[in-house]
């Protein structure tokens, strides 16, 4: 596993040969120096500090954590407690280093605490909090994200992914004067009610709610579809009054662990609802500016009505955006119907975190063909150790989103990412925490390479894959 560090080292890397610019070559990245700075320190590394806050903060707040996924339920163990990351690393409160591969769960495409961005945010600070009014970077923001998406006509910032769909949705209904919503098993669009909704008992059927608290009434406006059945949605939008408004998916799923669109689902889907009148809602929080720079839509060739976004565009700050066809974005108020408003929407620190993100990767487009080479790399690494080990695991992964899946079939919907050996997932996470890895702590969640990894930390990668896998064969 990677090694305590002491504040001086820390300091240290902080001070290594550094990114940052603007050109190619000045790029943030591991840049080799994984070797150099992390010695190997025992697998059982005690973690005092960590279980003594976490103990701490179970006394605050619900199972010590802001968000559930965050409390390693499905992997065991306690979680970490983070003090700081640099590039692609982060430290834990013991100060223990690890290479992050969770990224805040996608935003930092450009790894942490990229210099750039944070001056930027410092800058932004220093002019003023928030405004609760239109602030240039805001403009130059909403400018920025319909150079990279076409399809966003009109651009409405937010403040969360939840915030960008739960709008869109509303919006899909007020343009289309229909009530009823498809969403896809498996696909995660935030938490608000009507997006919290599982599959009925049929699939044509209403849906029912996936959480307490949602009231029957709410999640019977959604219907859940298998991932990747065309066939279910085109049945579906055929049926007699089906008055669908929208359909919203990951055009990548990230959130049942990675689950690639099968050939030509993506193109039927977007076919069949401009077919029967409903609206294409992509969900691009994860895949926005993390496949290619205009997402997943650019990737696969698929121009949705309404695109939802966060993560990446707010550079790690909270954020979120929706936008699309302006016949449809000018149903928004203040030019139409549909209300939907918020007091820190477009704050000026996210706004500069963002823009500075973005503008960096339109300068710096060779990220996404490193991040891809990384990812294959990676690839190839996991099949060679599998086969090794004899250890039943895939990584399903496209570009720099990925999930290692402990069977040995393709994962194409949530109903075969449930097959999977879960508890050697959990073993899993923990051997390469062991070494020095910190992956989502759940194999239901996608994990994330960033711009920050060098070579050698893709090789410290693969090797920790290899020395997890030998672990587990063993034993
Ligand atoms: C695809 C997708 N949509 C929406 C959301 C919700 O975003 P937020 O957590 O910012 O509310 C997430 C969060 O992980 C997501 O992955």
């Amino acid at each position: 596993m990677k090694p305590a560090r002491s504040p001086e080292r820390l300091a240290n890397l902080r001070r290594l040969p550094g990114p940052v610019g603007t050109q190619a070559e000045e790029i943030p990245r591991g840049r080799g120096t994984a070797s150099k700075i992390l010695e190997v320190v025992p697998i059982s590394a005690p973690r005092p500090l960590s279980a003594a806050l976490y103990a701490e903060a179970r006394q605050h707040m619900p199972g010590g954590v802001s968000s559930p996924v965050r409390a390693f339920a499905a992997v065991g163990g306690e979680p970490l407690v983070f003090a700081s990351g640099a590039g692609p690393w982060i430290t834990d409160v013991d100060g223990h280093t690890y290479l992050d591969l969770v990224g805040s769960w996608g935003p930092l495409i450009l790894g942490h605490a990229h210099p750039q961005v944070v001056e930027a945010v410092c800058q932004a600070a220093r002019r003023g909090l928030s405004f609760g009014a239109t602030c240039p970077d805001e403009i130059e923001l909403a400018r920025e994200i319909r150079g990279a998406f076409p399809a966003m006509d009109l651009v409405r910032l937010v403040s969360s992914g939840t915030e960008a769909t739960m709008s869109a949705l509303r919006l899909a209904r007020g343009f289309t004067g229909r009530s009823r919503l498809v969403k896809f098993e498996g696909c995660y669009h935030g938490h608000s009610d009507g997006l919290l909704v599982k599959a009925g008992s049929g699939a044509t059927t209403f849906g029912t709610p996936d959480s307490a608290g949602v009231p029957a009434e709410v999640a019977r406006h959604t219907v859940t579809l298998p991932f990747n059945d065309a066939d279910a949605l085109e049945r579906l939008l055929a049926s007699p009054g089906s008055d669908i408004a929208a359909v919203i998916l990951e055009p990548v799923a990230g959130n049942m662990g990675l689950v690639p669109p099968a050939e030509g689902f993506l193109q039927r889907v977007r076919e069949l609802t401009r077919q029967h009148g409903a609206l294409l809602v992509f969900d691009e929080v994860m895949t926005g500016f993390r496949l290619a720079f205009g997402g997943a839509q650019e990737l696969y060739g698929i121009r949705p009505d309404l695109t939802c976004l966060g993560k990446i565009v707010g550079g790690g700050m909270p954020i979120g955006a929706y936008g699309g066809r302006r016949d449809v974005m000018e149903h928004v108020a203040p030019l139409g119907p549909v209300y939907q408003a918020g007091t820190l929407s477009g704050n000026p620190l996210s706004v500069a975190a963002g823009l500075t993100t973005l503008r960096l990767l339109r300068q710096n487009a060779e990220i996404y063909r490193r991040l891809e080479e990384a990812g294959a790399r990676l690839e190839a690494g996991l099949q060679q150790s599998a086969r090794r080990h004899g250890v039943p695991v895939r990584m399903q992964r496209v570009g720099s989103m990925l999930t290692w899946f402990f069977t040995d079939r393709p994962v194409r919907n949530l109903s075969e990412a449930r097959t999977c050996d879960t508890r050697a997932f959990g073993r899993f996470f923990h051997g390469m925490l062991a070494r020095g890895v910190y992956l989502p702590p759940s194999q239901f969640e996608a994990a994330f390479l960033s711009a920050a990894l060098g070579e050698a930390e893709v090789e410290q990668l693969i090797e920790a894959v290899d020395g997890t896998l030998a672990e587990m064969a063993r034993s």
